[in-house]
């Protein structure tokens, strides 16, 4: 069998050496292969490097003190705010606001935006393959003004249905909120499209671009929408920070999403004077240091190219569903290779989501079993739940071939207990 690094300039083998993570054996000689990537990914030396080196000389909080390290760490953090900037071709900096995660960034638009422009029976418009942190702010929000959440259908192989959404978009369509790439499915959405046909109606754009933009190069002009948010750790940056980036006439006219300190010109008994954008949306200590680990993310994804990782990434997904469906008696979710990202979640007859991912556990291979935070999304595909292997950048085909050997070994074990079971 070929592998992907002869077949490709995308030097794979070179950049797993970035990450002393994929070194490491779960169990005694059993090397570690990680697929659980649309979980969390893991860091480059480069990464970890920088966390270190700015706590070790850049450390102090950033926009208070007027000491050379608040300033040395206010550069920092600043700093990773242009590279997220450039990162995404957002056409202003202070566009860009630092949150914990994606999923804060969607509470604030919904609490911001949506506080203080639904009404009762206004319509906010999801589709049917959202993750939980891109329903349950909306629904938080219907619940608060009295609107009415409506879903576009998915396709049984998991496409949206894109004459259902022109069906559903209507005068009352406020908001439309959907996922780029789907967490379970690897679907992608058409946002370009999306985004043209809502804006003609009206409606608001937001973007759960957690599983795509660490995938493949996203600029939020040409996409045409008015907010997007994405998480740090899911793109080889530090957990507890992510981006909102949103239109700044939207955010200049958006109240601020929390109270606290940084985030305003003036406060006197009688009440408060916001600061100006991006600061007004980033109350009390931001998340300094993840932040600026986030824009060594960046600087690591750019030297490598989103491009080839997009297409290590569609090759790694075409070999994947090639080797599975060898597979008898497994069935693998959603589109084509060609439609979707590097997300392949599946079952297997007989024999329980978990219990796959736990022999693959013993074989050193790491996936996600469950509902994924996906929840109507399994009750549209009439599963209760699914086993998830996502793919990143340093992921190989040697490692398809260890998940596709092992998923073999699990199912002759269940049908050797189903064997001893009827003939018992
Ligand atoms: N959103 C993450 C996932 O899909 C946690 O696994």
């Amino acid at each position: 069998m070929v592998s992907l690094s002869e077949k490709t300039s995308f030097d794979v083998e070179a950049l797993r050496k970035d990450f002393p993570i994929l070194a490491t054996q779960p169990h005694d000689g059993v090397p570690l292969v990680y697929l659980d990537n649309a979980a969390s990914t893991q860091r480059p030396r480069q990464v970890i490097d920088k966390i270190v080196e700015t706590y070790e000389k850049h450390y102090a909080n950033v926009h208070r003190g007027i000491h050379w390290l608040s300033e040395s760490s206010t550069d920092l953090y600043e700093e990773a705010r242009r590279k997220v900037q450039a990162f995404i071709a957002a056409p202003r900096l202070e566009e860009v606001v630092f949150t914990r995660g994606t999923t804060e960034g969607l509470n604030l638009v919904a609490r911001s935006w949506g506080d203080a422009n639904v009404s009762a029976g206004d319509e906010i418009l999801l589709t049917e393959l959202e993750h939980h942190s891109n329903i349950v702010p909306w629904q938080q929000l219907a619940e608060r003004r009295g609107a009415v959440i409506r879903w576009v259908p998915i396709s049984d192989d998991g496409r949206l249905e894109i004459d259902a959404f022109d069906a559903l978009l209507n005068e009352r369509t406020k908001i439309v909120s959907v996922a780029a790439v789907s967490n379970v499915l690897g679907t992608r959405c058409p946002v370009e499209a999306i985004a043209r046909r809502a804006h003609d109606a009206g409606a608001v754009v937001v973007v759960d671009a957690a599983q795509s933009v660490p995938h493949e190069p996203t600029d939020v002009q040409k996409l045409g929408v008015d907010f997007l948010a994405f998480s740090g750790h899911k793109m080889l940056g530090p957990s507890g920070v992510g981006v909102v980036w949103g239109r700044a006439e939207l955010l200049d006219a958006m109240p601020p999403f929390m109270g606290g300190g940084s985030m305003i010109r003036r406060v006197t008994k009688d009440g408060f004077e916001p600061a100006d954008i991006p600061t007004k949306f980033e109350a009390g200590t931001p998340p300094i240091v993840p932040a600026i680990g986030l824009g060594a993310a960046i600087d690591y994804l750019q030297q490598v190219g989103l491009a080839g990782v997009h297409e290590h990434e569609q090759r790694l997904t075409q070999y994947a569903h090639e080797r599975m469906s060898e597979i008898e008696g497994l069935h693998i979710y959603g589109p084509a290779p060609q439609l979707k990202a590097g997300i392949v979640s599946f079952t297997i007859d007989g024999v329980h989501a978990h219990d796959i991912a736990q022999l693959l556990d013993r074989d050193g291979v790491a996936v996600r079993a469950g509902h994924h935070c996906a929840m109507p999304l399994h009750e549209r595909l009439g599963a209760t739940a699914t086993t998830r292997a996502s793919f990143y950048l340093y992921n190989t085909s040697a490692e398809v071939d260890a998940l596709v050997d092992s998923l073999g070994r699990a199912k002759s074990m269940f049908s050797g207990r189903h064997r001893r079971r009827r003939s018992g």
